[in-house]
């Protein structure tokens, strides 16, 4: 088969096809913005696929506005200062471009622009989001550049507090992009590591939404459905980022993840917010690296639900079978076997464990993680 190409409207209109990017204006007008911020990390500012990208913006008419003081795992000074841009340019929406970190910050820029609140107050708490004007939330169209995170699909921003060093959640339902273009052929440039990390990410997601306790059968189905896709697909993408059918596979798989965690997290998550937090790591690389201890966490909670999991994958039919490929797909991919070796010390297991057990997503895991368990965790993956 080769690289498939849909136009979807769930969870939100997708463009979906390899060189759709050339669809942007048409995605633009269609969202109803007419003098677009690109907002994107500054890794990707200088790579070829940006310009050509402002190249199409500006061949439209749209112009090439972009602004890329966006670090990965962005934060409230990232935000303040593309909200400066994104008013001092008169823009109308944001083309939010990149891996999690540009898309992220891209959404809350436009978002967060017409607010007057400080942006803490629309953390995923209760109702929180609804403190906001949502008559000033500009729109937004998503073009991810990893396949991974999924943000392309989700309403709510990653940010960490640059002075906390807490990473938090800003939710509401209109910063879920109008439109987005998956178009597979911007993700065959990323490095084997990026490509790794950020497709256990989505393996991530799929997982913890598929282990979660909470009652969500949509989810269920498609989370099963995207560990398939990334078992099958994301090995091919690692050996060959030309392969253009893997990288559409695990575009879908990304997605799929951001969709079936309204389900819910678990303590990957939980641990892995935490030490992106504090030692920058990548989120899906660290993710990758926690995961098998939390599987073996997990594992009286969870044995019968990745015994079927496995079966579905063509595996086996025991959580063994599971456990096994998952870390089959880490050594593959060569993720390391340890947090050090990721720069991360053993000093602030404390810290770093009271974060986890207050972590949003702490609550979806399967088996209670309590302190101690936290505390023990981190021992072993440190
Ligand atoms: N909104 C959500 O639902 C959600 C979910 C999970 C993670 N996140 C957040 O997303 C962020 C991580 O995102 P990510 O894993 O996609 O990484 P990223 O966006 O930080 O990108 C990682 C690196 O890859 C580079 N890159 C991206 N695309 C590339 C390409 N096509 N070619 C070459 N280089 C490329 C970037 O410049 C960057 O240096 C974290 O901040 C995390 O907290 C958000
Ligand atoms: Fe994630």
């Amino acid at each position: 088969m080769s690289s498939p190409t849909a136009n979807w409207s769930y969870p939100t209109a997708i463009r979906f096809g390899a060189g759709r990017i050339k669809e942007l204006p048409q995605a633009c007008a269609a969202a109803g913005i007419r003098r677009p911020l690109l907002v994107t990390d500054r890794g990707l500012a200088g790579l070829p696929i940006t310009a050509a990208t402002l190249d199409i913006l500006d061949a439209a008419g749209l112009g090439r506005a972009m602004f890329s003081q966006v670090d990965p795992n962005p934060t409230d000074v990232n935000l303040a200062a593309g909200v400066a841009a994104f008013k001092a340019g008169g823009h109308d929406g944001v083309i939010a471009f990149g891996g999690g970190s540009g898309l992220d910050l891209g959404k809350l820029v436009a978002f967060q622009a017409g607010q007057t609140r400080p942006v803490w107050d629309f953390e995923d708490i209760g109702d929180w989001w609804t403190r906001a004007d949502a008559s000033k939330i500009a729109p937004n169209v998503a073009v991810p550049t990893t396949a991974g995170t999924g943000s392309e699909v989700g309403r709510a921003g990653v940010l960490t507090n640059s002075e906390s060093h807490v990473k938090k959640v800003i939710f509401h339902p209109k910063i879920l992009p109008s439109v987005v273009i998956c178009d597979p052929e911007l993700t065959v440039g990323m490095p084997k590591a990026i490509t790794a990390g950020t497709g256990l990410d989505a393996f991530a997601h799929c997982l913890e939404a598929y282990c979660s306790p909470f009652y969500h059968p949509m989810s269920q189905g498609i989370a099963l459905e995207g560990l398939r896709l990334v078992a099958a697909y994301l090995p091919r993408a690692y050996a060959d980022g030309g392969d253009l059918e893997a990288r559409a596979h695990m575009m879908s798989a990304a997605a799929m993840g951001a969709v079936a965690f309204q389900k819910g997290l678990g303590a990957i998550h939980a641990l892995s917010h935490p030490v992106g937090a504090v030692y920058n790591t990548h989120h899906g690389t660290t993710n990758a690296v926690v995961m098998p201890a939390v599987l073996r966490f997990n594992r009286p909670a969870v044995e019968d639900r990745l015994a079927a999991a496995a079966s579905y994958l063509g595996v086996g039919s025991s959580f063994g079978a599971f456990y096994d490929l998952a870390l089959g797909l880490r050594s593959e991919m060569n993720i390391p076997e340890k947090l050090r070796e990721l720069g991360v010390g053993d000093n602030r297991i404390d810290e770093l464990a009271a974060m986890a057990i207050v972590d949003p997503t702490a609550g979806g895991n399967p088996v209670e993680l309590t302190l101690d368990a936290a505390k023990e965790l981190f021992r072993e993956v440190i």
